[in-house]
């Protein structure tokens, strides 16, 4: 954290000046306000993609790219992968600080509590064909349950905020377990309270009503490390979704799908799934060169699935921890070892080609994971529906910060115009 410090911009044709002044954040770099420079000087920045751009002041997520830290309240992403749960991680990025014995059991109650959902909205999946898209089918009905509590979601009551926020995290989980049942023609399988978040998930995953299903605890500890692990990520486009939309002050459950959509791409959530995909199309090892090629070549339209960031210009480190996880739960619990063995020579070589190392492209967050998911039962369809259910955390965090900020206001960004200039209507008869 510096002061701040004042720039001064000249225009060298006309010789005219003016100042900017900087602000320092706690840590990271600082930003050059420019609120005033359209009204001053009529004049835009322009950053597609906004690589250099804050859109806002946020106390919740902080990542250096170079560095590869990510911290969730200050707290090192390591650390709480190492020693926190999801649930615990979820309170620690909704209010700030890390809930004592009593916060945590009665957050942890209160999220159990609300896993059911409206029987309605169960009715919603009954329109979708057997094999629509499980993240189509989650976006659907997380925005429908904007029907359901719209009068009933005063987003200038924090109480409000706070049951909303509770509501979706609860209920994400089971609205996934249907869009998976659903597309199994598997009859829905109820929460349990009596189970924690990620054992109530599995639970709902693979029960059947003609058996008894006990989840695994292993695969549950292995779910909650990778749901902490993607449960925030500073203002990706998914949270710069949810925050935009949220803007506008729409109904929050509707933000929340608009998120989900945009988390979708391949390009961003998902690529955990186009990672799979990837590694199968591979097949050996000795394809790995052939894929290598297409990846650097500018005319081919092929990526390396699961590599490269916008912010990560170093390893990952939510990558370095699936990775490690990988090992576990792949030894006890077997899987695809042959999958996994390939990935791993994959980055090997990648990492050792002068594209990859020039452009820093290293592996993302979603290189692995989709092996994990694999290796729990989960199919390459669900892959980006986890990542959604766990980054519902660090969408709402983020929606309660954009609606109580002072400086908030809806966002409107600005652009540069090359269209055509100002032409008269010519009647059809006179066209060419
Ligand atoms: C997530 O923002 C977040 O925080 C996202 C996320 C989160 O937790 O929310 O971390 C989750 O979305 C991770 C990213 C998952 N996506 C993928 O793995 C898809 C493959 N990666 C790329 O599409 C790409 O790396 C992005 C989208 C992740 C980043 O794109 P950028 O920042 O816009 O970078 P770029 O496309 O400008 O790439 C820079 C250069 C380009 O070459 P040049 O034009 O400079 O010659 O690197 C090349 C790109 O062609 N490049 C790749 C590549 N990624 C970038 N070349 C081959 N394979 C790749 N994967």
């Amino acid at each position: 954290m510096t002061g701040s410090s004042k720039y001064t911009v000249r225009n060298q044709d006309t010789g005219k000046e003016f100042q900017l002044e900087s602000r320092p954040g706690t840590v990271g770099p600082d930003v050059v306000d420019i609120r005033n420079l359209f009204t001053g000087q009529g004049l835009f920045t322009y950053d597609p993609g906004f690589g250099s751009t804050a859109g806002c002041e946020s106390k919740i997520t902080y990542i250096d790219g170079d560095a590869g830290v990510l911290m969730y309240r200050g707290y090192p992403v390591e650390q709480l992968a190492g020693h926190s749960s999801f649930i615990e991680v979820a309170y620690l990025l909704l209010y700030g600080e890390l809930p004592n014995k009593a916060q945590l059991a009665e957050f942890d109650r209160t999220i159990r509590m609300h896993t059911m959902l409206n029987e309605s909205v169960l009715r919603f999946f009954d329109g979708f064909h057997y094999d629509a898209h499980p993240m189509a089918m989650v976006a659907g009905v997380v925005g429908s349950m904007a029907a359901f509590y719209h009068d009933t979601t005063n987003i200038a009551d924090a109480r409000h905020r706070d049951i909303f926020a509770h509501r979706i995290i609860a209920k994400i989980p089971t609205i996934a377990a249907a869009a998976y049942k659903h597309s199994l023609g598997q009859p829905f399988i109820y929460p349990r309270n009596d189970l924690n978040y990620c054992s109530n998930l599995l639970h709902m995953f693979y029960a059947v009503p003609a058996e008894r299903y006990d989840v695994d605890p292993l695969a549950a500890e292995a779910l909650d490390l990778l749901f902490i692990l993607h449960a925030d990520h500073e203002q990706n486009c998914s949270t710069s979704t949810v925050r935009l939309a949220g803007s506008s002050g729409a109904n929050p459950y509707s933000a929340i799908s608009a998120g989900i959509a945009a988390l979708w791409g391949p390009a961003h959530g998902g690529a955990n799934e186009a990672v799979l995909d990837m590694l199968e199309e591979i097949g050996d090892v000795k394809h790995i060169p052939k894929y290598l090629a297409r990846a650097k070549d500018k005319n081919d339209s092929f990526r390396l699935m699961g590599f490269g960031h916008r912010v990560y210009k170093n390893y990952d480190p939510r990558a370095s921890i699936i990775r490690e996880t990988c090992h576990k739960v792949l030894t006890r619990m077997g899987g695809n070892q042959p999958l996994f063995e390939l990935a791993l020579r994959l980055e090997e070589i990648a990492l050792k080609d002068e594209y990859f190392v020039e452009k820093k492209l290293y592996p993302n967050v979603d290189f692995y994971s989709g092996i994990i998911y694999r290796a729990l039962g989960i199919p390459k369809s669900m892959f980006t529906v986890m990542f959604a259910i766990a980054r519902t955390v660090g969408w709402c965090a983020h929606w309660r910060e954009m609606i109580t900020d002072p400086d908030g206001r809806i966002g409107r960004p600005r652009q540069l115009y090359t269209g055509a200039t100002r032409r008269d209507y010519v009647a059809i008869e006179k066209r060419g």
